[in-house]
């Protein structure tokens, strides 16, 4: 047996076999969500491939349970690129997801806006991404399965209804095209004007990669970003780890608002 359907049984031994509606992985100021849902959690250090996540502020367990009576799988942590320059970090525990018979994924994350309608505390639901990081999570996979299209990467449908949740909370959640930078060093101001002339609306260090393994594993997937900064060189406040995880729950807290009606509305 692979490595991922043994991960599969232990999960569905310790939290039934009824397969998640949707899996939500849970970015920088959201992972007190994880707690919120009622079932089984299992620490990524029991899990054999899941990553040892060591960015503070993350939450590394995963959460199989019910939230606003969806039935869901939470990923408190995630791993990023640049933590040990591997790409792929997210793929046993995504490759998990989909052994449990979940087809949907939720990605959110911390960001950098380039636009100033979106300021930092405000939130964007990617429709695109560009992968500005030099490095792909599906290099060295030997089937022809990678080569992915990714030309409607981000779910269209699972976008409409993450978009009338947040119309129906009253929350303003603008569309863009999200840029992914290896990390772990925030971008130069020439950088940050570069994304913008190549047609970014945010740049971060995360999700692209993830994105990018759900397809290659058949999952739809959708991604929503908390903007906890303006990118380098945009306005005259610094830029650093503590500013963002001290933004991100300013916006988390409209962005659970949504997910919330959001998860309701699948019932
Ligand atoms: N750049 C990259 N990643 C980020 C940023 C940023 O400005 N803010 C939060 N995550």
């Amino acid at each position: 047996m692979s490595k991922s359907a043994d991960l599969v049984s232990l999960i569905q031994a310790r939290a039934g076999d009824t397969p998640p509606r949707i899996g939500l992985v849970l970015g920088s100021g959201l992972g007190h969500l994880a707690e919120a849902v009622e079932g089984v959690s299992i620490d990524y250090s029991e899990l054999d491939g899941f990553p040892h996540a060591s960015v503070s502020g993350h939450n590394p367990k995963l959460v199989i349970g019910t939230l606003e009576g969806v039935r869901v799988a939470v990923f408190g942590g995630r791993a990023h690129y640049y933590e040990r320059g591997n790409p792929a970090e997210m793929r046993v525990p995504l490759e998990v997801l989909k052994g449990l018979g979940c087809e949907q994924l939720l990605l959110t994350n911390a960001a950098g806006s380039l636009r100033d309608d979106i300021p930092p505390g405000d939130l964007m639901l990617l429709n695109d991404h560009i992968n500005f990081s030099g490095s792909n999570p599906l290099i060295g996979e030997p089937t022809d399965a990678r080569f992915v299209p990714l030309s409607e990467a981000h779910d269209a449908g699972m976008r409409a209804e993450l978009a009338q949740a947040a119309r129906d909370e009253g929350i303003d959640l603008k569309e863009g095209v999200y840029c992914w930078f290896a990390g772990p060093c925030f971008e130069t101001p020439a950088e940050i004007r570069a994304a913008k002339i190549f047609g970014a609306d945010a740049v971060g260090m995360s999700t692209v990669p993830e994105v990018i393994l759900a397809r290659f594993f058949g999952l739809r997937v959708a991604a929503v970003s908390v903007m906890t900064n303006m990118g380098a060189g945009l306005s005259s406040e610094s830029i650093s780890h503590e500013h963002t995880k001290a933004m991100a729950p300013l916006g988390a807290a409209k962005l659970e608002r949504i997910l919330r009606r959001f998860l309701r509305a699948q019932g």
